[in-house]
């Protein structure tokens, strides 16, 4: 899809990068050319994974300790990258928290929590690597991952529905702000994309993934190179007129749970000639 030179000389930071989507996007990147970091909570995991990935692209992958609720590791990671690889081109805000609970059950250390990760973590991170493009008056790109019920909420996941929507907040008012800086803000709202992280803290039963699936007009789940070949082009100077926008990946899941007449998709053809019969008269 993509000619194998396209991030050719950039360098992208992958927040929890090690693992699940993070680090499909991150190896997509590394196989265009990007030199990347990837960091999170767990060296092990990190280590390992580069290892692989850079096994796999022939890149550059550093994996680096962070725990993105903590703005100087942040700086201190910006400082690593730059005096490694020269600059930083890109950043791609991945790094969640996230479980399903009624929320009357949550304490409010539990709501924080994923809080903290998901909406603090981004912030601060977009924040310290604005300020440091921004001083060296170099151009950016900043890619979040997101989701669709950043845009329609969610029961039972609330803490990450309200930040991930602070998230998309975040995006377009920076976009417009710092588009004079030539930086970038953009977001990605995937839909299901099975991986271990996410199946084993939202899918308690196997079951609830097979109904997920059953709605989703495309009937099926999407698969990790139709995300990271959308995060690529956003990431890009391909895409360096899109600025502040949310570009959705869900098979039509959400518009399919909102839109009010699609219940109808479990009415058979021979009803419908039925129906169709009793109203034309
Ligand atoms: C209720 C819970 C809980 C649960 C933790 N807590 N798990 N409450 N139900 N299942 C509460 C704890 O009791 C504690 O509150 C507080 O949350 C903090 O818990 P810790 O374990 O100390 O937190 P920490 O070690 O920082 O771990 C963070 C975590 C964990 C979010 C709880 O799951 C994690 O590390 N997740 C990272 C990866 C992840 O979540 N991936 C999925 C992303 S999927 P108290 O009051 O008891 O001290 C995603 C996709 C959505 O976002 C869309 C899919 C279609
Ligand atoms: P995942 O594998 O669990 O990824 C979450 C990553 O975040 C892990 O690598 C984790 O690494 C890192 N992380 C968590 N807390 C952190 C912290 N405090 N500091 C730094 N890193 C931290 O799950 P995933 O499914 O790939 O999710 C990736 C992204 O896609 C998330 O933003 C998620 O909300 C989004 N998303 C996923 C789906 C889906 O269907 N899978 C759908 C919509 C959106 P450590 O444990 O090493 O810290």
């Amino acid at each position: 899809m993509y000619k194998e030179d396209l991030l050719k000389g950039k360098t992208i930071i992958v927040t929890g990068g090690g693992t699940g989507l993070g680090r499909s996007m991150a190896t997509r990147f590394s196989e265009l050319g990007a030199n990347i970091v990837i960091a999170s909570r767990k060296l092990d995991v990190l280590q390992q994974a580069a290892k692989e990935m850079s096994e796999k692209t022939g890149g550059k992958i550093l994996p680096l300790q962070l725990d993105v609720r903590k703005p100087e590791l942040i700086e201190s990671i910006i400082n690593t990258t730059v005096e490694e690889f020269g600059s930083v081109d890109g950043l791609l805000n991945n790094a969640a928290g996230n479980f399903v609970s009624p929320t009357e059950r949550l304490s409010y250390r539990a709501f924080d929590t994923v809080i903290d990760i998901v909406l603090r973590g981004t912030y601060y991170f977009t924040l310290a690597l604005g300020k440091h493009w921004i001083n060296k008056k170099q151009p950016g790109s900043i890619l979040s991952i997101v989701t669709t019920y950043a845009y329609t909420g969610s029961g039972y996941v609330v803490p990450s529905a309200v930040g991930k929507a602070g998230i998309i907040g975040l995006t377009r008012s920076l976009a417009a702000e710092w588009g004079k800086y030539k930086i970038r803000l953009n977001a990605i709202a995937p839909g299901p994309f099975p991986t271990p992280g996410a199946w084993k803290r939202l899918f308690p039963d196997p079951k609830f993934a097979d109904y997920m699936v059953n709605r989703i007009p495309l009937k099926r789940v999407g698969e990790h190179i139709e995300l990271a070949n959308l995060a690529t082009y956003l990431m890009s100077e391909q895409s360096g007129y899109v600025t502040g926008d949310v570009v959705t990946i869900d098979g039509g899941e959400w518009l399919a749970g909102a839109g009010e007449f699609n219940f109808m998709e479990s009415i058979k053809e021979d009803q419908w000639d039925e129906i169709q019969k009793r109203m034309k008269k």
